[in-house]
């Protein structure tokens, strides 16, 4: 009888192949899709846990016992679109807690009845569309206590029997639906009376038998229906006897009464709309892709329907317009509060159809191919007084200034929905009526330009899928009331700055094209709960992070559609990273923690600078360079011909004083000539600062002897003593320096700040001190040959070298090892 009900189940699928083809299992292998494969069996190997089977669009002829026995879970079978004639009457034994069954559309030639005594939890049974011959339902029956839906017949019943639904008399079905075959033949008065349910779905053809019509409708009376449904009443002709079938429906209560297909004249819509005219009970009245035609003598001067009061009057997919004013005028419109006309191609509207429109509070004509200017005709009254709900999608508008002028005077509107039109450019302001809360503009190519058009009172505009590329903040600044807007899958390339709005709550701008968005975005958004932004080709960077941390910290905004949709876009690196996984690390983001950061270790870095400038006399060695470096700017024209005072600096240690005494100086001051040698000991002027006295000697001698030794090595003068010499050798590669190894010291025992002296022993050759005897002599040639001739001039200081040992005491005595050596003092890096 009735089309298939398709209610679509979501459910991810496994392909798993079974015997015969691929069957679809879901992941729990609950619900087993066997559909459309062909089948000409009953596949063997179905999990016993399966509790819905679909099997339907298959060429199975025949269900055997077998085929089901093991699944004793199954709640679900499906069997439709089949060509089953035979089933074996103990083929469902075991499947007790069936409770969907569809048999529907298969070449059963009688009901099976025996099949269904064990089902007693059947809820649903669809067994309509096959070849048995007759509706009468069997006594198992009255055992379906839980039976709630119920189709059956098919092209092959010709007669209802008075008897033929007695077994379900008490039970109370949500819908029962019947098929007869194209023109019922015969109705034994009394049948319907025995139906109880909620809803109640005919499909009969009464063709060659319109009398029937009153029978069956009077066996309904005092019933309640909330549906009542005639599908194809008169299939091939137009009912055109004078009698009116449709008297008995003001004895029955129903809610809402649809007529879907067949064939309707004028006078079978007039007997229908006068039988429900008040004071019928009927709320809704819906004529479904009904064919719709005039008859050649249609009579004009017929009585008018003016009191039809509706809720819903639906007027949907008729390929006719004239159905509209099928009695030529449009009174019967002027009592329905909805009124839907949908994709009934009509491009007109008469200024007496807006005439009788006045009682109207919403009005729905999707999808009919329309421009505004067929709505509006300056020269007609379009005062719709009452009217809060158009709704225009689908059509072909364009001018939405044209749709503002149409509704200028609907004072109580205040749903406006346009979506799925062709309105896009506007270079008018417009005036709406001030109701208007509701704008739905989505689907439409709109412009920029928009805003110039839209009202100001809005509280809800939805624009999505509507190519926006820029928003209009001149216009959304004023709408001082808004509270959702829906810019979903634009094309906006940038979020406004500062964008202000007291009353925004909820915002939707995923599937758009802009990248960058950062905290600050939203911040004077105060009221904003609900936003979704996903699917933008998104920057990450340390604004968007630090967006989405405020955002997802924040207690009164929702980010709906996060994580899901939220990708890196750029940089290249990161292209279709999640941005859920996407932390840049606080240090990389946070600014202040940086500057912080920096602050402090400069600060840090400042400070260790000065307390190792303190430790280290670094002020005293600026000080003490700079001498140098005068005093080599003020010799540097006399470079080698200048004259110094001693052949020699001797630098050494205290431990070592006594062979300096008692072995060098005696050798070379009583060599012929004598040699003019400097040591601290004797030579250091009294009084004066040791440093200078060290820089000024070594200043004043030609070169420098080290006399190393371990004692050398820790003591902190000489190593002070090494320092000068180098400045004074810079660029010289220590020509001036004579090392004499007076003790073995290997560079691995020289401790780091002797850096110096490991540059200059590894540079340069130096001087053993042997301890045999006999090479002794050979030592002092290598000295004297790198002193040089002692006949060199030097200017003698006479008066300066006097040794006083009481002002150059052991604490200023520069080459002394005061202590033992302090290892945690470093000689700071100049
Ligand atoms: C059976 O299958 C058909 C086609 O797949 C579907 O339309 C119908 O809703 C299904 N019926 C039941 C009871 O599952
Ligand atoms: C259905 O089965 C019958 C035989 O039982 C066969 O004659 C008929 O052609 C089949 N119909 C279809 C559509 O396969
Ligand atoms: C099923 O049961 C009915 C009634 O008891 C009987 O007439 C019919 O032959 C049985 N069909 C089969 C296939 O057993
Ligand atoms: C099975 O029947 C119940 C009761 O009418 C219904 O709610 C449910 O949707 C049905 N399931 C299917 C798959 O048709
Ligand atoms: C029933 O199935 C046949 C094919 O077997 C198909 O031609 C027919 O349209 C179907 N009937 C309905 C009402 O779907
Ligand atoms: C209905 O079909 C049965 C066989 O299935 C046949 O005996 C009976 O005469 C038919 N009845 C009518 C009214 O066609
Ligand atoms: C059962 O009937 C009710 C009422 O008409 C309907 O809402 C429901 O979808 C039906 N269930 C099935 C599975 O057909
Ligand atoms: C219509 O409803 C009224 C009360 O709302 C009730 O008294 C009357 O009987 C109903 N008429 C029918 C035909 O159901
Ligand atoms: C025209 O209407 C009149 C009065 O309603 C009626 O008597 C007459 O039969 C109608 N003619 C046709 C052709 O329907
Ligand atoms: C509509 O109802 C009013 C009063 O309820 C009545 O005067 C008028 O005749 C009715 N119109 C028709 C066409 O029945
Ligand atoms: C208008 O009609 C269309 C098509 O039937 C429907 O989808 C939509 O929900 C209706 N709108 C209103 C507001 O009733
Ligand atoms: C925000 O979204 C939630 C969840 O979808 C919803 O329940 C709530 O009503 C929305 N809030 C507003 C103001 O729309």
């Amino acid at each position: 009888m009735v089309e298939p009900n398709g209610s679509t189940l979501f459910i991810c699928f496994l392909i798993v192949n079974l015997a015969e083809g691929a069957c679809k299992i879901d992941i729990w292998k609950k619900f087993v899709d066997c559909s459309r494969l062909n089948l000409e069996q009953v596949p063997t190997d179905i999990s016993h846990d399966v509790e819905k089977l679909d099997l339907s669009y298959n060429i199975l002829t025949k269900i055997k016992k077998e085929d089901f026995y093991h699944l004793s879970n199954l709640r679900i079978l499906n069997l439709s679109y089949n060509n089953i004639s035979s089933i074996d009457n103990d083929s469902l034994n075991t499947n007790i807690l069936l409770e969907n069954l569809s048999l529907f559309n298969n070449s059963l030639t009688e009901m099976p009845s025996e099949l269904l005594e064990p089902l007693k939890n059947l809820k649903v049974l669809d067994m309509s569309n096959n070849f048995y011959n007759s509706s009468t339902l069997g006594n198992v029956f009255k055992k379906l206590v839980y039976l709630k839906n119920l189709s059956f017949g098919g092209p092959m019943i010709k007669t209802i029997l008075k008897d033929d639904f007695v077994p379900i008399q008490d039970i109370e079905l949500e819908r029962f639906a019947l098929k007869t075959q194209s023109s019922l033949e015969g109705y034994e008065v009394g049948a319907f009376s025995m139906v109880n349910t909620r809803d109640i779905w005919f499909d009969i053809a009464l063709d060659k038998y319109a009398d029937a019509l009153p029978l069956i409708l009077k066996d309904l009376a005092e019933k309640s229906f909330e549906n009542m449904r005639f599908r194809n009443l008169f299939e091939f002709t137009y009912y055109t006897e004078s009698m009116d079938i449709f008297s008995g429906l003001k004895y029955i209560h129903v809610d809402s009464l649809t007529f879907y297909r067949g064939k309707f004249n004028e006078y079978l819509l007039y007997l229908v709309l006068n039988n429900i005219e008040k004071p019928s009970n009927i709320s809704d009245l819906l004529l479904l892709s009904v064919d719709f035609a005039r008859s050649p003598n249609s009579n004009k001067t017929g009585e008018r329907i003016e009191n039809l009061s509706l809720e819903n009057l639906v007027i949907q997919d008729v390929t006719n317009p004239d159905i509209l004013r099928f009695d030529w005028t449009f009174t019967w419109f002027s009592n329905i509060r909805n009124l839907h006309i949908v994709n009934v191609n009509f491009n007109f509207v008469p200024c007496d159809a807006w005439n009788h429109m006045t009682k109207l509070e919403s009005l729905n004509i999707t999808g009919n191919r329309l421009l505004a200017r067929y709505l509006y005709n300056p020269t007609c009254q379009l005062s719709l007084p009452a009217i809060k709900m158009f709704n225009a999608s689908d059509n072909t508008m364009t001018s939405l200034r044209t749709i503002s002028l149409l509704m200028a005077t609907w004072s109580n509107l205040s749903v406006v929905d346009l979506s799925f039109n062709n309105i896009g450019s506007i270079n008018e302001s417009c005036i709406w009526p001030s109701k208007i809360t509701t704008f739905i503009l989505h689907d439409n190519p709109l412009i920029y330009d928009i805003s110039l058009c839209l009202p100001l009172t809005l509280e809800y505009l939805d624009m999505s899928n509507s190519q926006l590329e820029r928003l209009n903040m001149n216009y959304f600044n004023q709408v001082n009331n808004l509270r959702v807007l829906i810019l979903r899958n634009n094309k906006i390339k940038f979020i406004p700055t500062g964008w202000k709005s007291l009353s925004l709550e909820v915002l939707a701008l995923e599937g758009n094209s802009f990248g960058v968005i950062d905290g600050g975005s939203f911040k004077y958004l105060p009221s904003l709960r609900n936003l979704t932004a996903g699917n933008n080709p998104y920057y990450c960077n340390c604004d968007l992070y630090a967006f989405i941390t405020e955002t997802l910290s924040d207690k009164n905004i929702s980010l709906l559609d996060w994580p899901g949709s939220y990708y890196c876009y750029h940089p290249q690196n990161l292209v279709d990273t999640k941005i859920e996984y996407f932390n840049p690390g606080k240090l990389q983001c946070d600014v202040g923690l940086v500057v912080a950061i920096s602050v402090a270790v400069t600060a840090v870095v400042v400070i260790i600078c000065m307390m190792l400038c303190w430790k280290y006399n670094v002020p005293w060695y600026l000080r003490a360079t700079c001498q140098i470096i005068r005093s080599k700017y003020r010799s540097k024209n006399s470079e080698d011909n200048r004259e110094f005072v001693y052949h020699a600096f001797i630098s050494y240690s205290y431990l070592d004083a006594d062979w300096v005494r008692e072995v060098l100086l005696p050798r070379l001051e009583n060599s012929t000539p004598p040699y003019r040698l400097c040591i601290h000991e004797r030579d250091f002027l009294p009084g004066r600062w040791i440093i200078d006295n060290i820089i000024d000697n070594i200043e004043n001698s030609r070169k420098i002897i080290f006399v190393l030794s371990r004692s050398f090595v820790n003591s902190e003068w000489c190593n002070y003593e090494l320092y000068f010499a180098h400045q004074r050798n810079i660029g010289h590669a220590f020509e001036d320096v004579i090392l004499v190894v007076k003790e073995n010291v290997s560079l691995e025992d020289l401790p780091k700040r002797f850096y110096r002296l490991r540059k200059m022993l590894k540079a340069k050759t130096y001087l053993e001190w042997p301890s045999d005897q006999k090479r002794q002599p050979f030592f002092w040639v290598q000295l004297k040959s790198i002193l040089g001739g002692a006949n060199q001039t030097v200017t003698g200081q006479d008066n300066l070298s006097v040794i006083s040992e009481t002002v150059v005491d052991r604490q200023t005595d520069p080459c002394v090892v005061s202590t033992v050596t302090n290892s945690s003092q470093t000689f700071p890096v100049s």
